[in-house]
């Protein structure tokens, strides 16, 4: 089934200039870019993308990569986007992410780990509805 799924591309892929990289591979994987702008998070939007991990060890300096340059937040569509994108980003941690992922190949570090993508169709709907209004995404053509 077709579906849309919610991406970024962190600071420390954007500070490598890697975006154009990093879309042709949604691209080359049949995934299309239905939206997509750059932004820098302030504190409060940062803690609020992220409130489920609000208490964790990791949330301060989450947040603090995640402020400290611009992102790209686009919309992907494509059949089962959602696992597509999971697998072409490799795991969260990129000590264990397979060889030819972008989180193997441009991740830094558990936190600096390149890319973000949705985990569940749920989590998709309420991550595009963060950052982008209706307008701002491509309407369905199918
Ligand atoms: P992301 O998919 O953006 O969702 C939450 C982020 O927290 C995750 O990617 C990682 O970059 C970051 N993070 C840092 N430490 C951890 C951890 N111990 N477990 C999970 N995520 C972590």
């Amino acid at each position: 089934t077709v579906e849309r799924t919610f991406s970024i591309v962190k600071p420390n892929a954007v500070a490598k200039n890697v975006i154009g990289a990093i879309y042709s591979r949604f691209e080359a994987a049949g995934l299309k870019i239905v939206a997509a702008k750059m932004v820098h998070l302030t504190r409060e939007q940062a803690e609020g993308f992220y409130a489920e991990h609000k208490g964790r060890p990791f949330f301060d300096g989450l947040v603090d990569f995640m402020t400290s340059g611009p992102i790209m937040v686009q919309v992907l569509e494509g059949k089962d986007a959602v696992r597509r994108n999971r697998e072409i980003m490799g795991a969260t941690n990129p000590e264990n992410a397979l060889a030819g992922t972008l989180r193997a190949d441009y991740a830094d570090s558990l936190t600096e780990n390149a890319a973000h993508g949705s985990d569940s169709l749920e989590s998709a709907e309420r991550e595009i509805a963060y950052f982008f209004a209706n307008n701002e995404v491509c309407p369905r053509t199918r």
